[in-house]
């Protein structure tokens, strides 16, 4: 194998007449006998520098890059030992012969751990150092193409890592258009029977008056309640979008009950379903925004509503907890899915949220795979399946979590814990 000499930066260079330059050998020996004589030994091959000194020999594999030092281990002022874990600061590459006359094994084995390539007792033989030399010098070259690669491969990693998240970055970007849109159509349905209703009255009308025209401002007052959510809803994905900072939140959670009820009075999946809003006795405070918790519990009860076509019962319950939940004793099964448990800020005061229905139940292998986005078992056109996935994160991003509980036959039950606020705050 053939080696060329190294620059500072592992490159090879040519020298001005295109020759290749030569590689620099340090030699440094506090006696001037030995290093005269190295230096006569390989000042054809290399371009040799000398040093009298640890301290001459730093500063002068500072100044000018060296392929291979020589080093005298017993020196006055810094030892060859120093002088070598030194140079391994300024360049970890440098290949290092160590001279020795009497060491003790403590010593060279110091010398080997700083990587020298090679030890040669004093008074040496040529050939054994010239090959101590050359192997030093092959050394070299191996350590800086391994460092290269080293760096390559880190610049590789780095640029995939930042490719990953450009994409998740893009994915995350589109599967929040899909959420907004999934979002705005449960106000645009509500918007869309009022107006219906409106269109109605109005064409069999020439003048509206008395109960009709109250009940007509009444309509009118709640189209204009489900467009400012939609404005909302567009608002909350635009910050998302921008990675705005949470401010503080805090939500009374009875007024967020009274809204989801009115909210679902027009709505088409309620039909002949009985459903049931307890608000809590004593009104209890969550850390998460209405407009987030609001989405939360619409889309939980609209799918209980929707599970079966068969007339059912559901019911949003709340309870505050005031203790932290055993996450230990928390195991999917066949019947139980638990959801970020691992992100929950489990503190008291805990506020959960059940929305519980007796409709068909969840079969395990569907309960398993129901916070995937766009799983859907409802026919083609009428379900995205992105509701749960943006339960879930909305809930996510809240610091809280997500149980379900399913009996095939019974029926359902999600219950969502979000940290709460103590009511003096
Ligand atoms: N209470 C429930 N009872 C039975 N199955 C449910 C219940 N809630 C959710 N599911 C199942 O979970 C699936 C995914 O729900 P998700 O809300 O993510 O999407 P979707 O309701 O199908 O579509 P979209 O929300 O766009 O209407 C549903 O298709 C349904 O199979
Ligand atoms: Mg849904």
């Amino acid at each position: 194998m053939s080696i060329q000499p190294l620059d500072g930066n592992g490159h090879t260079e040519l020298g001005p007449a295109g020759a290749l330059p030569k590689a620099t050998l340090l030699i440094v020996d506090d006696e001037e006998g030995p290093r005269q004589a190295l230096r006569v030994i390989f000042n054809d091959e290399y371009d040799v520098v000398t040093a009298g000194d640890g301290v001459e020999a730093i500063e002068l594999a500072q100044t000018r890059p060296i392929d291979v030092a020589v080093l005298d281990i017993r020196m006055s002022g810094m030892s060859g030992i120093e002088v070598l874990e030194r140079l391994r600061f300024v360049d970890p590459t440098i290949g290092v012969v160590m001279m020795t006359a009497y060491e003790t094994t403590e010593t060279l084995r110091q010398a080997m751990h700083l990587r020298a390539s090679d030890y040669i007792n004093k008074p040496f033989d040529i050939g054994t150092m010239r090959q101590a030399v050359a192997r030093a010098l092959e050394r070299r070259s191996t350590g800086v193409n391994a460092r290269q690669s080293a760096e390559k491969l880190e610049e590789l990693k780095s640029e995939l890592h930042q490719k990953t998240l450009d994409e998740e970055m893009l994915r995350t970007q589109s599967d929040m258009y899909a959420s907004v849109l999934h979002d705005i159509n449960g106000p645009l349905t509500i918007i869309s029977g009022l107006t219906q209703l409106i269109n109605q009255r109005i064409a069999e009308q020439e003048v509206l008056d008395g109960e009709e025209l109250e009940m007509t401002r009444d309509q009118l007052r709640r189209i204009t309640r489900q467009v400012t959510n939609c404005v909302e809803i567009s608002r909350r994905y635009l910050n998302f979008l921008r990675q705005n900072p949470n401010e503080t939140l805090r939500v009374s959670v009875n007024e967020i009950l009274t809204d989801v009820r009115e909210l679902l009075r027009f709505h088409p999946a309620v039909r002949s379903n009985e459903l049931v809003i307890d608000p809590v006795r004593q009104d209890v405070h969550a850390a998460i925004s209405g407009t987030d918790l609001i989405q939360v519990l619409l889309n939980l009860t609209v799918n209980a509503l929707q599970s079966t076509p068969e007339p059912h019962r559901v019911a949003l319950r709340t309870e505050q907890v005031n203790t932290s939940l055993n996450l230990s004793e928390l195991q999917n099964g066949p019947c139980d899915r638990y959801m970020n448990f691992e992100g929950l800020k489990n503190e008291p005061p805990l506020v959960a949220l059940s929305i519980e229905d007796n409709g068909p139940g969840i079969p395990p292998p569907t309960l398993a795979r129901l916070f995937e986005p766009y799983f859907t078992t409802k026919p083609r056109g009428q379900g995205t399946g992105l509701g749960l996935c943006i339960v879930q994160r909305l809930v996510r991003e809240a610091h809280g979590a997500i149980h379900v509980h399913s009996v095939v036959g019974q029926g359902t039950r999600f219950t969502v814990y979000l940290p709460g606020l103590s009511n003096e705050r």
